[in-house]
């Protein structure tokens, strides 16, 4: 059985878990519309995952017999200035949600919920990849020119194609 405590951060997880995805899915739609098709694949494939990431918070929360809600999900940007600025923004959003994660299992310790802790660390370790995925990207534009962005662009297909982790 959860504690209230926990399963009030862990229902505010889920619409955070379903807002990523939905960012996701609206910058691949910008990623597309800009002639961007790697960066588009990449982030459709990310929003899918964000997507796990919610219906395991939605399972987990009622398999512990709390209720899950299921929340409305406010609209995300829909312009960006260009490919650096948006995944600058995918790099802060992680960094966000790596912090309420922590909060989780700041919240799992205070209320003892050993199982709970042990059960988000999958989510700790994921966001460490997330993390390091965007910031290799970020890296990556840091070292091209403009001129190059045609490149970058085939080279994030073929990280998703040769199963990198990103
Ligand atoms: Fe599910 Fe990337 O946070």
């Amino acid at each position: 059985m959860l504690t209230q405590k926990v399963e009030k951060i862990l229902v505010t997880q889920i619409e955070k878990e379903a807002y990523s995805s939905h960012l996701y899915l609206a910058m691949a739609s910008w990623a597309e519309n800009s002639g961007f098709e790697g960066t588009a694949q990449w982030l459709y494939a990310q929003s899918e995952e964000e997507h796990m990431h919610m219906l395991k918070f939605v399972a987990y929360i009622n398999e512990r017999g709390g209720k899950s809600i299921i929340p409305a999900i406010k609209q995300p940007p829909i312009d960006y200035a260009d490919i650096r600025e948006l995944f600058e923004q995918v790099y802060k959003h992680e960094k966000y949600i790596s912090g309420s994660i922590n909060e989780i299992v700041g919240i799992c310790m205070e209320d003892k919920d050993y199982s709970t802790n042990n059960w988000i660390q999958w989510f700790v370790n994921e966001q460490i990849e997330e993390e390091k995925a965007v910031k290799t990207i970020i890296d990556k534009l840091n070292l091209i020119g403009a001129h190059s962005l045609y490149l970058f662009d085939k080279d994030i297909v073929s990280m998703r194609n040769t199963g990198t982790k990103v």
